[in-house]
């Protein structure tokens, strides 16, 4: 069983001071900080891209889990990589050729993850699940914070467990959106090994984001 790591979400992070927040992540034990980069295009929302993640960079040593909401994403890899991401994730809707995007990925020697969004099948990545790091399984429709899990998805996250263990594959099982103390422990249980979460990591006890993200580690 891996160890559970926590991917806290800075889309909650206090945008007019990310370095202040993310500082606070880092102190906290977060294990990676996870960057939802959206476009407005791909999800109805628009948030931060690769200047951003360049001026963060050299404010941790925490590795950014990059989560690309963005389509076409193809062209824009490069940018991130340089940007600094450690982890670039990407959706098989917005690329025309999802090999080709892996080994771009590749190319920069980033970790590779692919998102499934809650009405995406696992059967569009089950030829890819031997070449990534990373599924990250959506538990909301990908936009926004704050939205409300959706408990469909455990049966997923336990489907891609059972493949995982059945080919012998060693790729890491992310949940994103949704995240809270009464549902996390069932999203383990279903066989992810990394949360991401804002809200409940940015705004539960207060905000005391130590807490909430020892409380998520505590099983
Ligand atoms: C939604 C993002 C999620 C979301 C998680 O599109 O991908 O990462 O920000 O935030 P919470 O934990 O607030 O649902
Ligand atoms: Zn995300």
């Amino acid at each position: 069983m891996k160890k559970i790591q926590i991917s806290p979400s800075i889309l909650s992070a206090d945008f007019s001071n990310l370095e202040k927040d993310i500082k606070k992540l880092e102190t906290a034990g977060a294990d990676m900080i996870h960057v939802d980069v959206m476009d407005g295009h791909f999800v109805p929302n628009i948030t931060i891209g690769p200047p951003v993640i360049k001026a963060l960079r050299n404010k941790t040593s925490l590795p950014f889990d990059v989560h690309l909401m963005i389509s076409p994403v193809h062209k824009y890899i490069k940018d991130f990589a340089n940007a600094g991401a450690d982890i670039i994730t990407i959706h098989p809707e917005a690329t025309p050729n999802l090999q080709e995007s892996i080994d771009e990925i590749r190319s920069f020697k980033k970790k590779v993850g692919i998102s499934l969004n809650p009405d995406t099948k696992i059967d569009i990545v089950e030829d890819y699940l031997d070449k990534v790091d990373l599924i990250l399984i959506m538990s909301v429709y990908p936009g926004f914070g704050g939205q409300k899990f959706i408990s469909d998805v455990l049966e997923k996250i336990k489907s891609l467990k059972d493949l995982k263990d059945k080919r012998k594959l060693n790729f890491d099982i992310e949940v994103d959106g949704g995240i809270n103390f009464s549902n996390f422990k069932s999203v383990i249980d279903a066989g992810a090994n990394v949360l991401v979460s804002g809200t409940t990591i940015f705004k539960e006890n207060n905000g005391d984001i130590k807490k909430n993200i020892d409380f998520l580690k505590s099983i």
